[in-house]
């Protein structure tokens, strides 16, 4: 039996190749690329533009020089990343993120890195009619975003932060609602969701975010979209 993150998670660090400057998601999945990095001596002889606090406290605890600003400006070579739903829309694969609550600079880097890599488990394949979504909103439009998306029928359920009082709260200081929508037509859901003032960004990544999606499993099989 194999650790389908760590298997993924390998073939990640094979791409890596002579590219210097990576772009790193955040979650588990991310933690255990992180791993590898270190191993094979990579953080050190590298840069990373994080796409968290949490990631970047795990590089730099290890490389503390390794870790560039996001403000920067320095484009990634590659980024990589983890998803929490690959589902097979109409138009191509849709990956769903922000389980983490990251998902806005998760998606500023998978627009502007030059190469884009998803890995994760082949469980995480879904073929449900409908998915839950994280949305990140300015806390002040929090009540109006809210009953807006429960007019719509999307089911809101404001996030709560683990174990403290209160909403979480993502890295820059907004909220996470998670909502319940139809996979059929999640791109174009996307598009309705962000014409919403209050809405900062969606979990919902499409086409036009990813180069490469790898899934793995337990088996050690690898399969490569
Ligand atoms: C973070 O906001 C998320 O988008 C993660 O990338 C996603 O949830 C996958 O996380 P795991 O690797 O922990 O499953």
């Amino acid at each position: 039996m194999y650790d389908p993150k760590e298997v993924v998670a390998k073939y990640a660090l094979s791409l890596i190749e002579d590219r210097k400057v990576i772009g790193l998601g955040t979650g588990k999945t991310v933690r255990k690329l992180i791993e590898l990095l270190a191993k094979e001596g990579y953080l050190e002889h590298r840069s990373f533009i994080t796409s968290s606090v949490d990631t970047d406290l795990q590089v730099s605890k290890i490389s503390p020089t390794s870790v560039i600003s996001p403000f920067s400006g320095v484009i990634p070579e590659i980024y990589i990343d983890s998803f929490d739903f690959l589902i097979e829309g109409e138009k191509g694969k849709i990956l769903i993120k922000g389980g983490g609550g990251a998902l806005l600079r998760e998606k500023v880097l998978s627009f502007f890195s030059k190469y884009r890599v998803f890995i994760g488990e082949t469980s995480k394949m879904f073929s449900g009619i409908a998915v839950n979504v994280p949305v990140e909103i300015v806390p002040a439009a929090f009540s109006l975003v809210r009953d807006r998306l429960s007019f719509l029928g999307f089911r809101p359920t404001p996030r709560e932060s683990n174990g403290k009082i209160g909403p979480l709260v993502t890295d820059n200081g907004n909220v996470i609602i998670d909502i319940y929508l139809p996979t059929d037509d999640l791109c174009d859901k996307e598009k309705e969701l962000r014409g919403i003032p209050g809405i900062v960004e969606t979990g919902i990544f499409c086409e036009n975010l990813y180069d490469t999606i790898v899934v793995g499993d337990e088996e050690g099989r690898i399969q490569v979209f």
